[in-house]
């Protein structure tokens, strides 16, 4: 009889779309059955589900893991250990770490960092580098994104010019990689800040008529525009206002080869959040108003978001504690997106299909991350259980992200994650974590054309 590597018994699986009861059988990584009794299955190791339930673990496609010179702010270990306790399988690390993602040499380095670290799947995002020859090399390497700061170009790019701009984008079409942007309009921020600084105005207003929904919008705009001649894949990150989540609808009408994602935060809190919070909500794009966040829920209900992701942008307490203006924007995100998530499909805000296909399926097509984001066989054992009876506070004291706050401090989840299975082996359980530094994967994306 075969001894398979392992079986997880006593499940309701969401497989097919449904809820089924039964159990996994699980070897070489990979999801080899799914059946009803697994009584007779002969596997090295046992995990008894009672009766949770189990979904394809989440991919997060907008992460910031920092590590090298960001360090303080969080590394390769802890950022996904803190992604593992918050059921997330694999995660795209984004280019803006320090040194910037902007060639195959810092590339390598990163991949070799967080081989060594990983505990989860990580693939990379790397910044359009200046010299065009270098698109291709850093495709060649396994990118699975560029990710062009509008605001901010992490490279000698001139974001200002739309020829400039063409260039690049078409560039990035010849090798079918996604194009993801940080959409905002760096002239009109510039001068803005100028103008607001010497108006008698508090730092948050300041912030808050810096970076407007209009900003927003009218980089979306410009991208889309540029990808209707260069036919680039672009995926607009984070959108938070119904201004620039209309654009990318109207252009999904005209069939256009864009995709959106929106974070919990956007989701779920409002600028009257910010002021309650202050520097510790504070995040790029801004909280948005109650129209914005009805617009998405509208837009995730009308299918027109594609992802949700959380942008996990975790910096030191101290940073935060400095004036408003001057802290550094982000949020920690891995420990709270699932189970804030689940809250809401318990409160039929959203249906457990829609948010499997957001989270999971929808970023692996996307993204080309073959075998992932479903369970099925023959895919990757990426897997997360889930109690939906669990309800606790969330309580950032005991993340294991290095960046110990939250804007949902003191919310009541409804569902807890209780393992996250990566690879077929069990990364995390009962907010433990069971494998040494290193037992992850680096994910490389493969040809295209
Ligand atoms: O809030 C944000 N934080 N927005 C960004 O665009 C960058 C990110 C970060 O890296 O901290
Ligand atoms: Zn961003
Ligand atoms: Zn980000």
């Amino acid at each position: 009889m075969v001894t398979f590597d392992c079986c997880i018994e006593d499940a309701k699986i969401y497989f097919g779309g449904k809820l089924v009861e039964g159990g996994i059988v699980i070897d070489n990584g990979k999801i080899v059955k799914i059946i009803k009794d697994v009584a007779l299955i002969q596997a090295d190791h046992k995990i008894n589900a009672k009766k949770n339930l189990i979904l394809p673990g989440c991919i997060d496609v907008h992460a910031h893991l920092r590590d090298f010179k960001l360090s303080y702010k969080e590394d390769f270990y802890t950022g996904t250990c803190s992604a593992a306790k918050g059921g997330i399988t694999t995660v795209l690390d984004m280019p803006n770490s320090q040194p910037p993602t902007i060639n195959v040499n810092i590339l390598k380095e990163r991949k070799k960092a967080a081989k060594k670290k990983t505990v989860i799947n990580i693939g990379f995002y790397a910044a359009i580098p200046s010299n065009i020859d270098e698109i291709s090399l850093l495709v060649r390497e396994g990118i699975f994104g560029f990710k062009l700061y509008l605001h901010h170009p992490l490279t000698e790019i001139n974001v200002e010019s739309d020829e400039e701009l063409t260039k690049y984008f078409s560039e990035i079409a010849k090798w079918n990689t996604i194009l993801a942007i940080h959409p905002d309009d760096k002239k009109t921020i510039e001068k803005k800040l100028s103008l607001l600084k010497r108006e008698k105005l508090s730092p948050l207003d300041i912030f808050l008529k810096t970076y407007t929904p209009e900003g927003e919008k009218k980089a979306v705009e410009r991208c889309l525009r540029i990808i209707e001649k260069t036919r680039t894949l672009l995926h607009a990150c984070h959108v938070s206002n119904s201004a620039a989540l209309h654009a990318i609808q109207n252009a999904k009408e005209r069939s256009l080869n864009v995709t959106c994602e929106v974070t919990p935060h956007h989701l779920l809190l409002k600028t009257s959040d910010l002021k309650h919070w202050g520097a510790f909500a504070k995040t790029l794009p801004p909280l948005r108003t109650q129209q914005d966040i009805e617009a998405l829920w509208e837009g995730l209900k009308k299918g027109i978001i594609d992802v949700i992701a959380t942008d996990h942008a975790p910096h030191a307490v101290e940073e935060k504690e400095k004036g408003f203006l001057e802290a550094p924007p982000g949020v920690p995100g891995f420990e709270t997106m699932l189970p804030l998530m689940l809250t809401m499909v318990k409160y039929e805000k959203m249906r457990l299909d829609a948010l499997v296909a957001l989270t999971s399926h929808n970023p692996a097509k996307i993204f080309g991350l073959r075998n992932k984001g479903e369970i099925a066989e023959g895919f990757d054992a990426d897997l997360v259980l889930i109690d939906m009876k669990k309800e606790y506070l969330i309580k950032p004291e005991l993340f294991s992200s290095k960046a110990k706050y939250s804007p949902f401090s003191g919310w009541k989840a409804k569902a807890k994650v209780v393992a996250t299975i990566v690879n077929g082996i069990a990364v995390m359980e009962d907010d433990e974590i069971l494998v040494p530094a290193g037992s992850g994967k680096i994910l490389e994306r493969g040809a295209f054309s």
